[in-house]
This record gives C-alpha cells, structure tokens and sequence, in this order.
C-alpha cells in the first residue's frame, strides 16, 4: 500500500479518489483536517476498505512510526502542507510548522523505517514531495519557463517554506541515499478546491453576485494544469522517476490572471444566462506578487512520456461545471472560519 499526507485537501482528495480508480493498492491516508482538510470530499469512499483515513499530523513523530510499522507502505506520496500565499502572509508561523518542521518530521521517521527494510523492498521504496513552482520566484514577460534547474528565489513565507522542505527532501537523498522524488508543479485547478483560491473563489463570489477582486492590475500569469492531469503525472512520476531526481509539472497554459476571471464570467454568462463581468473589481496588489511563473515541461515528456491531458478550455468547463452542480459542497465549506477569512483578508485589499 502507499501512505497519503494531506489526502483530505484540495490536490490529495483528487490523487487518493484517481488511484482507487486506477489501483486496487490501498491507501492510508494522514490529514490533520485543518481548514482545508474536508472529508466530505472523500465521501464516495465511504465503506470502502481501501481508503484507510487516519487524523494526524506530519509532526506527530509517533504517530508516524507507528503506522509505517503497522501498514509496512511501499510509498509515501507527501502532499499535507498550508497551501495559500495570502494566509502566508497574514500569518507565516503555520507554514513554517508544517511545510518546514513537519516535513523534516516525516522524513526523518520515514528514514528511520526505509533503513529497516531490505533488499528489493528497501530499494523499490519511494518519497514523492510534492512542490511547487513558487520556489523558483518570479519571471520577466519573455524569460525562458523554469527548468528543473533553475536557482530557487522564493518571495513569499509560503515558497520559501517550500522551498525549505524541497532541500531537506534533497538532503535525506544526498546524504543518507532515501529514494526520494520531488515534483514542483504549476497552479492547479478543478474540483473540491477551496474557494479561497482564485479560480473557486470567482466563481463562488459570482454565483452569490460578489464582487470579484482582481489584485493589481490582473496581468500577473501563471501556468494552470487541471488537477487530474497533475493526479497522473504524479503516479507516472511514483512509477518511472529516478531516485534524486527533481520532475517539473505544468499544463503549457501561461495566461494572466484577467484572462482567467473573463473567461470564467464567459461561461457563467452562458450557463446561467447572466452579465457576471461586470462584478469585476480591481483591488490593491498583494504585497511581493510573482509576476510570472512559467513550466517547461519537457523533462517529464522526455524522460517519463507525460503530458497533460486537458486543454484550459477543456478544463475550466468542467470546473465551473462542477462548482455550479456541488452548491451544497460550497455552502458547507463556507463556514465561520471561512467567512472570517474572507472579510478580514478582502477589507484590507479594498481599504
Ligand atoms: P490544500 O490546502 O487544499 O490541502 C492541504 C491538506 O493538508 C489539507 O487536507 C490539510 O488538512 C492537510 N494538512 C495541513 N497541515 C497538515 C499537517 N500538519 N499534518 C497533516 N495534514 C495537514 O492544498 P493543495 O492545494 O491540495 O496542495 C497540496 C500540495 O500540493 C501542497 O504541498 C502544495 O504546496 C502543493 N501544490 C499545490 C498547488 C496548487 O495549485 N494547489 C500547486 C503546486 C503544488
Ligand atoms: O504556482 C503553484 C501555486 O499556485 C501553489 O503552490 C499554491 O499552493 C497555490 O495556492 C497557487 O498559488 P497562487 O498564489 O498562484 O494562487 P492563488 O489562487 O492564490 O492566486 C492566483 C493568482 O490570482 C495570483 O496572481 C493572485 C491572483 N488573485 C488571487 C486571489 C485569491 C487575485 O487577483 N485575486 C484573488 O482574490
């Protein structure tokens, strides 16, 4: 079996929901549910005995060890982490706990157990960390997409925690030989994401007639990967990648975040016969805002023979299709915390 961290959020639900569709290999799945942990996104999973769901935290050592001895995995596929720039800012102290400290904890208690196996099975074990591209930092309009080797600049509490974990990943390969893997990836979209980031965070606010807040002047890109695609690139990356290697993920889909909110209000428009462009709203920027980032994925093609699947086009369909059909899921997460977060994160944006 493979063991999950962070299998309750927004990428790991859609990774352990696609493996089990995929594999009868079960899955334990670690997640301390923190805001952005849900369960209710696992929920078709209910009664199935290969879903094995176990609230922890990365830090809890023990925990750790004991389920690595109970379950013997022969992977473990480490996604739990605080994921949003903004809260980063407002308040690093969590991403520094889990994304440093924690992954330092897991790897060292993982260490601990991979010294233990033998022969084939201590060589066929893997550690997949997933990252992301915020670790390079920010690119000019016309600078080349990063490359696996690109110098890591992180600008924000949230990149370089992740960043941090990246080269502790590094160094438990490098000095002590674990099997690890590291895959930085592009923004991610689709469904059960939380709609604190943008593309759910749009269409929640224009499904309600909110107003929709552009920071700055809109024209930032990212590169977005529909989040099924990057679900496979992992598994093929967990099945094929070399030991030590660094695997960069993205959807060849560079487009400015103004782009990405006309299009979303395009497809509202025509499945709820409605003006949703005029709720856009351009509030103050975010404060260090990456201007760019860029994925050349070509390492992944090349040497593993993964490419994305989806289109934008393709992709963004079936998200605001999603969101318009899983309501009841939207007002669930939209509890006190959330709205919380929202008014006091917005208020300072709009001034
Ligand atoms: P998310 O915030 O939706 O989910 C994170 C999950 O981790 C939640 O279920 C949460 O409960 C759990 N978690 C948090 N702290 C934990 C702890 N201490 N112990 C155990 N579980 C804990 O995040 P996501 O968007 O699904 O991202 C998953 C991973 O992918 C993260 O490592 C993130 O850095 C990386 N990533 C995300 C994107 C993206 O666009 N969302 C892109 C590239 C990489
Ligand atoms: O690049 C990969 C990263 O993508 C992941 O590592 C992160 O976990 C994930 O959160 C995401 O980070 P971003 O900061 O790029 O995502 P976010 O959805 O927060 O913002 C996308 C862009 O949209 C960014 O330029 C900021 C802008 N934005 C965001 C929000 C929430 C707005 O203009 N208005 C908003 O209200």
């Amino acid at each position: 079996m493979i063991l999950v961290t962070g299998g309750a959020g927004f990428i790991g639900a859609n990774f352990v929901l696609d493996w089990l569709t995929q594999s009868d290999e079960s899955v334990i799945n670690l997640d301390k549910l923190t805001y952005a942990g849900n369960l209710q996104n696992l929920a078709s999973l209910e009664g199935d005995s290969r879903h094995i769901f176990v609230h922890g935290d990365i830090n809890d050592q023990q925990k750790i060890a004991t389920l690595l001895r109970e379950y013997q995995p022969r992977a473990i596929i480490h996604l739990a982490a605080e994921s949003h720039v903004d809260r980063s800012i407002h308040g690093p102290e969590e991403f520094i706990q889990t994304n440093i400290v924690g992954t330092f904890r897991l790897l060292d208690t993982v260490y601990r157990y991979w010294k233990e196996q033998e022969g084939k099975t201590q060589q066929a074990f893997r550690f997949l960390h997933v990252s992301t591209d915020e670790v390079y930092g920010s690119l000019s309009k016309d600078a080349p997409a990063f490359t696996e080797v690109h110098r890591y600049q992180p600008n924000s509490p949230y990149s370089a925690s992740k960043a941090s974990s990246d080269q502790l990943v590094r160094a438990y390969h490098h000095t002590y030989g674990l099997p690890t893997l590291i895959t930085n990836c592009s923004n991610n979209y689709g469904a059960f994401q939380f709609p604190e980031k943008l593309i759910p965070l749009m269409i929640v606010n224009a499904l309600a007639g909110k107003s929709l807040p552009i920071y700055g002047d809109g024209q930032q890109i990212r590169d977005w990967l529909y989040v099924k695609d990057h679900c496979s690139a992992i598994r093929r990356v967990l099945e094929a990648g070399t030991p030590g290697e660094t695997y960069n993920i993205g959807g060849w889909n560079e487009k400015p975040n103004i782009e990405i909110v006309h299009t979303i209000c395009n497809l509202l428009n025509e499945l709820r016969s409605a003006d949703y462009h005029k709720l856009i709203k351009y509030v103050a920027d975010r404060p260090g805002h990456d201007r760019r980032y860029a994925i050349d994925a070509r390492k992944i093609e090349r040497d593993l023979g993964w490419r994305p699947v989806e289109t934008f086009e393709t992709g963004i369909r079936k998200t605001v299709k999603w969101y318009l059909d899983h309501q009841d899921w939207v007002a669930s997460v939209q509890s006190g915390e959330y709205r919380k977060w929202i008014e006091t994160h917005y208020q300072e944006h709009v001034g």
